[in-house]
């Protein structure tokens, strides 16, 4: 008992004596105050309303903590892990006023922190809240009963989460979302119809998960625009006719999925497409009937696939910004008239382990800025090889080209030949070559 009351007693008198509370200044415009663990009050001292808050250790966010502050952005920004450890081991703790008086906040960021939510909806009263993001705070499911309450929601960003499945009510509520992020969970499943209703989505990234591709996966998202599904999917691998209920599609990511192949038609329910990336999967050849269809296709990138061949007119006569094709690690020839009708502002071919290329295999191509084949196996120039080209810059550095043969570029329109790193570029003659004297050789 004695014990016991001494303690008390201590207790309260270390509470008088000792000035718990310290304040500190943070960014230069706020000053942040500090009890033990809680964030106690935070002061504007200058005329701005964005908040990096920096935290690096256990924190508790107290009741009205910020009502004097004025914030539309708040990021409460906890150090990131490392990538071994990727769940957050420090803890935030909200309390049930903790947000209040911050009807003037826009956007709220939380990062790497294990989120205590003490069973309340710290969110309720943000009114103007348009951008919520969560990222690597150890979410197991959607908060969907506390983000109802936040009727401007337009961007819900859970990244880096442990978020295993979604169902169609997980979504409902959120009926303004434009953009909604669940990468790099761990989603399972997700049910089919389970966007249906998110009519104004534009931008959905659901890359790193392991879900199936079921029909209706993306049911109801009519205006989406940009999808990101590189790495989502279970064993039984991506499937095209999810791109059926999303005709407005203008980009497109699906790396690493363990592609072998481009099955004919595979995109054919999404024609207005104007950037594709297939980065990482291994697909061996790029039939024709693919892409010469999809006419707003600006962009397309297949690096660092297992491309053997490319079926001569696989582009047909598209007008492209990039085809970035390097990084193709099996051994290939580049056949007569591949690119033929085909315009691009940057054609790559690096790296892609060409060893020889056909009579007039960019015969018909019209390259603007630059024609890539640096660091190829090229020995030789043959005297058809560039023939009916027009480009600005070709680079054939790094390649081990030992001959060019006479006249080899007389039917090719040039500004800039680059031959770094190749053992002809010591014996330069213009003129056995047919090159234009006006023609920068770069060596
Ligand atoms: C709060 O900030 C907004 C701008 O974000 C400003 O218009 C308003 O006057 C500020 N209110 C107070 C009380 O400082
Ligand atoms: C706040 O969120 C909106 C809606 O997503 C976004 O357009 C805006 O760029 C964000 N502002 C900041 C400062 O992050
Ligand atoms: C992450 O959340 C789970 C379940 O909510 C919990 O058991 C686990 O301890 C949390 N991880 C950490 C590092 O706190
Ligand atoms: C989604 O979050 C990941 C991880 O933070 C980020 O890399 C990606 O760019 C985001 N997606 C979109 C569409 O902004
Ligand atoms: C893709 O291939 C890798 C390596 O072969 C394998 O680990 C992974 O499970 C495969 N993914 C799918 C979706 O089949």
């Amino acid at each position: 008992m004695k014990i016991i009351v001494g303690l008390n007693l201590l207790a309260v008198v270390s509470g008088i004596l000792r000035n718990d509370e310290g304040c500190v200044s943070i960014s230069g415009n706020f000053k942040a105050c500090r009890e033990s663990q809680t964030i106690t009050r935070v002061m504007s001292e200058g005329f701005s309303s964005y908040l990096i808050f920096p935290l690096d250790s256990d924190t508790t966010i107290g009741a009205n903590a910020f009502t004097n502050a004025n914030l539309s952005v708040l990021r409460l920004n906890f150090p990131y892990p490392g990538k071994e450890k990727i769940t957050p081991t420090l803890t935030l703790t909200f309390l049930p006023h903790s947000f209040s008086g911050m009807s003037e906040l826009t956007n709220l960021t939380v990062t790497h922190a294990n989120i205590n939510f003490n069973c309340d909806n710290p969110f309720a009263g943000l009114l103007s809240l348009q951008s919520l993001e969560i990222m690597n705070s150890n979410l197991t499911e959607v908060p969907t009963e506390m983000l109802k309450s936040l009727p401007n929601l337009e961007e819900l960003s859970l990244e880096r989460n442990q978020i295993r499945e979604i169902q169609p009510h997980d979504l409902a509520p959120f009926k303004r979302l434009r953009i909604l992020n669940l990468s790099f969970n761990e989603m399972r499943n997700i049910a089919p119809g389970t966007f249906d209703g998110l009519d104004g989505l534009r931008v959905l990234d659901l890359s790193f998960n392991v879900f199936t591709a079921v029909p209706g996966l993306l049911k109801g998202l009519t205006q989406l625009e940009i999808l990101r599904i590189s790495k989502s999917f279970d064993h039984h691998g991506f499937q095209s006719f999810i791109f059926q209920d999303v005709p407005n599609l203008r980009k497109l990511q699906m790396g690493y999925n363990n592609l072998t192949a481009l099955a004919p038609g595979i995109f054919d329910s999404i024609m207005s497409l104007r950037k594709l990336s297939l980065y990482g999967n291994q697909i061996r050849n790029i039939p024709t009937g693919i892409f010469e269809r999809l006419r707003s296709l600006k962009e397309i990138s297949i690096a660092d696939n297992d491309l053997e061949t490319i079926e001569p007119g696989a582009f047909g006569d598209l007008n492209l910004d990039g085809l970035i094709l390097s990084l193709n690690r099996v051994s290939k020839i580049i056949q007569s008239d591949t690119f033929k009708g085909l315009t691009a502002r940057r054609l790559s071919l690096n790296k892609c382990k060409i060893s020889r290329i056909e009579p007039k295999a960019f015969g018909g191509l019209r390259v603007t800025q630059m024609l890539d084949l640096s660091e190829n196996d090229l020995t030789d120039v043959g005297v058809e090889d560039f023939s009916g080209l027009t480009v600005e810059d070709l680079d054939l550095s790094q390649n081990p080209i030992e001959t060019i043969a006479q006249n080899a570029f007389k039917n090719t329109v040039l500004q800039r030949l680059g031959l770094y790193g190749t053992p002809v570029k010591n014996r330069v003659d213009k003129n056995s070559w047919g090159i234009d004297s006006s023609v920068e050789i770069m060596k």
